[in-house]
């Protein structure tokens, strides 16, 4: 199946609200499990960014997970960074830097980071490499990249199933957007080109039957 490119930015006030009250409770907090054993570290204290934090619940949960690290997290919608200004804990607002900017052309604050995740945002994407080449830009010698997507399945009636699996539950609006997400996203081995074609040393993972996990340190 061909990639089907959704809108980029999730800038609708319904939608925002959808997705900041959807139960992401497995998927987020494995990847932050993953984050952690990726990080191997006990009282990591780098400086983190969180590439499309939306509306900040894995910011949050990261902030929460190594509460040494400072967090710049970013997002081109208003909406969303509005969302996670106002859902931030007292105790994490001196750590975790919301910032309203759409990529590659905002420009953040640090220079180099020690850590570089991003959940969910590379199937937003019509280019892939506005990713990757901000991940070069913020990176250097050592710098953690960890990055989860979905996977785009091979049929929309294998799209549809998945909705059928793990979302219907949910509200319309964000069975509509997962399905449109997971049309958008990419093939691991379209990954594997992407990852050849900004010449990143990352290791692409299948880790279920709708997630990438991509990883590893830069050289
Ligand atoms: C599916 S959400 C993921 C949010 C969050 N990372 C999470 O896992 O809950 C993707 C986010 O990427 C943002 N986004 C898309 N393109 C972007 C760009 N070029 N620069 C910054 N944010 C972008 C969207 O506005 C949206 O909030």
């Amino acid at each position: 199946m061909q990639r089907v490119l959704e809108p980029e930015l999730m800038d609708d006030a319904e939608q925002v609200v959808a997705y900041a009250e959807a139960d992401f409770e497995k998927p987020h907090s494995e990847f932050i499990q993953r984050l952690k054993a990726f990080v191997n570290e006990p009282g990591f204290s780098g400086k983190a960014l969180d590439l499309g934090c939306g509306p900040g619940d894995i910011s949050r949960r990261f902030a929460r997970a190594f509460p040494f690290c400072k967090i710049d997290a970013i997002d081109g919608s208003k909406p969303m960074i509005d969302y996670g200004v106002n859902s931030i804990d007292a105790e994490l607002q001196s750590r975790l830097n919301f910032i309203h900017g759409k990529l590659p052309d905002t420009e953040l604050p640090e220079l180099r980071y020690h850590i570089i995740f991003s959940n969910s945002l590379l199937h937003h994407l019509p280019d892939p490499q506005v990713l990757w080449q901000v991940v070069k830009t913020y990176s250097t010698s050592g710098t953690r990249i960890a990055v989860m997507d979905l996977i785009r399945p091979d049929t929309t009636e294998m799209a549809k199933a998945l909705i059928e699996t793990y979302a219907t539950k949910e509200p319309e609006i964000l069975q509509r957007d997962f399905y449109c997400s997971l049309l958008a996203a990419f093939t691991v081995e379209e990954i594997n080109d992407q990852m050849a074609q900004a010449g990143l040393p990352l290791t692409v993972e299948q880790i279920s039957d709708r997630h990438v996990f991509i990883s590893g340190i830069a050289s």
